[in-house]
């Protein structure tokens, strides 16, 4: 089987973050052949302006490590939390750096919104998908879902002990899969 690189994201800067310790239980539920690299840098990233972005400007040295680290990967695994019903403005921050540079462009992405609400963050998740939608990710339905009552998921050590959702897990990876497979062909 040929490996796959995954880039995962986490909306959230917390240092207890489900989201993610979601993506840490993800990474355990995949096959051997999948490496995950987790990008950590939201925090770093200047506020995004136009006038500091597209072909004249020399990006700063987060903006092009972002950029590298997406472009390397062969899919991208997103995991966000909902705040005030839409997405974290680091997240859409770091999302906006890559419109123009391109970097999502037919790359498979797997969206996903993770609360302790009943809702799971389903309007975070609506809103980020609109975003990749515009884009131009490829994003495959089921490699897309919001997961409710985060914290009854999760053990500390983050791994996913919810059955269903571990199932679900399953499928978007095996989806993600597809998807690179897909893409290759
Ligand atoms: C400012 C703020 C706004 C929030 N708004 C929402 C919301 O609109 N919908 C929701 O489901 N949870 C909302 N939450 C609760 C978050 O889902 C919860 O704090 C979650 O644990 C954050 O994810 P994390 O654990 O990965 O940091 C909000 C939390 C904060 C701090």
């Amino acid at each position: 089987m040929n490996t796959r690189t995954i880039l995962t994201l986490s909306g959230s800067l917390r240092k207890q973050s489900s989201n993610s310790l979601f993506l840490h239980g993800l990474a355990a539920l995949a096959p051997g052949n999948f490496t995950f690299i987790n990008y950590a840098g939201l925090d770093t990233l200047p506020h995004f302006n136009p006038d500091l972005d597209g072909d004249d400007a020399i990006p700063s040295a987060a903006v092009a490590d972002l950029r590298a680290k997406l472009k390397h990967a062969d899919a991208v695994v997103i995991c966000t939390p909902e705040y005030a019903n839409g997405v974290p403005g680091v997240l859409k921050n770091a999302l906006d750096w890559i419109v123009s540079s391109g970097e999502l462009m037919n790359k498979p992405v797997a969206a996903i919104s993770a609360s302790p609400n009943p809702l799971g963050g389903d309007k975070a998740l609506a809103s980020l998908l609109l975003t990749l939608t515009i884009m131009s990710a490829v994003i495959v339905d089921s490699a897309t879902m919001s997961v409710p009552f985060i914290r009854s998921k999760l053990s500390t050590e983050g791994m996913i002990i919810d059955l269903q959702t571990a199932e679900a897990c399953r499928l978007l990876l095996q989806t993600l899969e597809q998807a690179i497979h897909t893409k290759e062909t």
